[in-house]
């Protein structure tokens, strides 16, 4: 008997603001995204005030997806997807966010995207905000921080629920909700919710009532959601990086229980729709005053999503005695206690490769909410060279995705777990989120542009492609 369900999701995933450029295109507005810069490995992305003539910006142009679609989307059809998992951009429906009616270029450019997708047969999966609230949001009304926002969120799922009712069948929220609670990174609260924080407040309890709105968003998206069309599959996505204790020390297994309400914190209030009451404890002892209004323990209850979709790349570990830097901090969802696991290697960009995580991460879900679970983002980013028969062979990529499909499979055929699908992250190469390079590559198929934006834009499928196309085709029987 086949491991996997034999309508299992394969796929890949993309972000509008990482791959599609046209930032300027079809009457879009302004994203958070269009004001950051690039970085590098250990050097941060600067947000500026506005598009300055001498800074770089890559989400600008992307990998130009907007003007390539056929192209793109006919390589994912030989590839074999099932389904491909991209957002809508907010600044192409609602250029400022505030609007009262939508752009229709916008709401075409998505119709022309989607039927191109099912025209090969692949279902399209689509995250309302990966990243993207316009920037005017985020300027004028303080993103999350206000309630309106939530109105316009809302506004926006509503409208392209409608629009889209009759093609799209799988939706997501937010995308990575839970990245924003580390705090130590600017850029996670700029992304997710478009807040800055000032120099005199307190960033956990900015952050707590700015995810008590983005809840209450969420929540009501759901609702508004299954009232358009029933059979929608409406679910959160979270980043799961797990937290591991150092050693049996229980004062470090305690430590990593604590400090996995970072990544439970948001999951715990969708999947149960209130809140934890670790959660309402520690707003108690700090004193948070979290703004509720009438009627959001009801929006909550009634705005439970249906499967949890999250990434996973790597896995983390803390110790209750050490005290770490934020700068010698490497790991993604940094924490001021982590180390380094001496059991896992790292990739380039330092980040721990451990497919052992994922089968674990994958028990821990589904023992916690018995929702079923969609891997939608894994992968492994890394430069990539080009032989001189002009091909890629890009094996690590292979062995990295080869391990952590196989992990997925055993947690579906020896631990019972409900695994809707797997989508690769970055299908295609496009510009990274924490960085903003081209050459940490995750794609199954090459772009050639580089870091500051030159290069031609030529698609060349890797080995990695061929080989994916396989484990679609058999449904993960040959690796
Ligand atoms: C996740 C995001 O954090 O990880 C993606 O949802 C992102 O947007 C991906 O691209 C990989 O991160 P990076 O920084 O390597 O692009």
């Amino acid at each position: 008997m086949a491991k996997l369900d034999k309508n299992f999701l394969w796929g890949g995933a993309l972000a509008a603001n990482q791959f599609e450029g046209g930032y300027d295109q079809g009457g879009k507005g302004l994203s958070v995204h269009d004001v950051m810069t690039a970085g590098e490995h250990g050097k941060a992305r600067e947000i500026t005030e506005t598009i300055e003539d001498d800074k770089f910006y890559p989400n600008h142009d992307g990998i130009d997806f907007y003007n390539r679609y056929k192209e793109d989307i006919a390589l994912f059809g030989e590839m074999g997807l099932k389904c491909l998992r991209t957002s809508i951009a907010w600044t192409r429906i609602f250029p400022n966010g505030d609007e009262t009616e939508p752009n229709e270029e916008g709401l075409q450019f998505y119709d022309n995207i989607i039927d191109e997708l099912l025209k090969y047969n692949i279902e399209p999966v689509l995250t309302l905000s990966h990243f993207e609230m316009p920037l005017h949001l985020a300027r004028e009304y303080g993103g999350f921080r206000n309630r309106k926002v939530v109105d316009y969120f809302v506004r926006f799922a509503e409208t392209v629920f409608n629009r889209y009712k009759d093609k799209v069948k799988y939706w997501m929220t937010f995308n990575e909700i839970n990245n924003q609670m580390d705090t130590s990174n600017p850029i996670f609260l700029w992304t997710n919710s478009g807040v800055t924080l000032a120099e005199d407040e307190d960033p956990e309890e900015v952050l707590y009532q700015v995810a008590h709105n983005e809840l209450i968003a969420s929540a009501l998206a759901v609702s508004k959601g299954k009232e358009i069309n029933p059979d929608f599959i409406i679910g959160n996505m979270i980043s799961h990086v797990p937290i591991y204790p150092y050693s049996c020390n229980p004062n470090d297994i305690m430590e990593a229980e604590i400090a996995n309400r970072l990544r439970f914190f948001f999951p715990d209030v969708q999947v149960r729709g209130y809140y934890p009451g670790y959660a309402l404890k520690m707003f108690e002892k700090n004193g948070y005053d979290i703004k509720w209004q009438e009627g959001d323990d009801e929006i909550l209850k009634n705005g439970t999503v249906e499967y949890i979709a999250f990434s996973y790349y790597m896995s983390t570990v803390v110790k209750h005695d050490e005290v770490t830097s934020v700068e010698d901090n490497v790991v993604n969802g940094g924490l001021p206690n982590s180390v380094k696991n001496p059991y896992i290697k790292e990739s380039q960009w330092g980040w721990a490769i451990d497919p052992v995580g994922l089968r674990y991460t994958l028990n821990v879900l589904y023992n916690r909410y018995q929702l079923p679970l969609f891997i939608v983002e894994n992968g492994f980013g890394t430069t990539d060279e080009f032989k001189e028969d002009g091909t890629i062979d890009d094996q690590e990529r292979i062995d990295y995705l080869r391990e952590h499909i196989k992990a997925s499979i055993q947690a579906v055929d020896e631990d019972g777990v409900d695994l809707m699908g797997y989508t690769p992250w970055g299908i295609i190469d496009i510009v990274s989120f924490t960085t903003g390079e081209m050459k940490k590559r995750y794609g199954l198929i090459h772009v050639d542009r580089d870091n500051e934006g030159n290069g031609t834009l030529k698609r060349t499928k890797k080995n990695s492609f061929y080989w994916f196309n396989n484990v679609i085709k058999t449904n993960g029987e040959e690796l």
